[in-house]
């Protein structure tokens, strides 16, 4: 479910999660590390029920775009495209981590954020 859920997102990430530099971002060896980070599983459901915009780094490399909201997926796609994007093209969940389940997915649902809301919560995590 998560492979068919991701072909509304590869349009932008591409098909192997590469990204086009500048523009999009790429998830391919990026999600891991984000995953890492305190609050990143948090911030990535975020990322899906309520878009992203303003700027980030990912890589060294800027991105100013916007990601659209995701909020019309049920809890369990958005947890089945995380898990997708978490275990695709060689990435993995950090050790430890379970999968995304969709109980974790309605609590982040409850908090009704903006899109740059988002970003300050990306912010938090510390990524470099
Ligand atoms: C950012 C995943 C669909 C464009 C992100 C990030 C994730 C993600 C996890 C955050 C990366 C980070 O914070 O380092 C996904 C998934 C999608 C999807 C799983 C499908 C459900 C799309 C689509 C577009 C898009 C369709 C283009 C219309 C972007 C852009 C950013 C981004 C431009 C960076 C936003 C900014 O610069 O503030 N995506 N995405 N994404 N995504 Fe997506």
């Amino acid at each position: 479910q998560g492979a068919t859920i991701y072909q509304q997102c590869q349009g932008c990430h591409q098909p192997t999660g590469a990204g086009i530099p500048g523009v999009f971002p790429p998830l391919a060896g990026h999600i891991p590390e984000v995953l890492a980070a305190k609050g990143g599983r948090e911030y990535l459901v975020q990322v899906m029920l309520y878009g992203l915009t303003g700027e980030i780094t990912v890589k060294g490399q800027k991105y100013s775009g916007a990601m659209p909201a995701f909020a019309q997926l049920s809890d369990d796609q958005v947890a089945a495209v995380l898990n997708h994007v978490s275990t695709s093209w060689g990435n993995k969940l950090p050790q430890g981590q379970k999968a995304f389940t969709a109980a974790e997915v309605k609590a982040q649902r409850a908090k009704k954020l903006t899109s740059a809301q988002v970003n300050e919560a990306r912010k938090k995590l510390g990524l470099k």
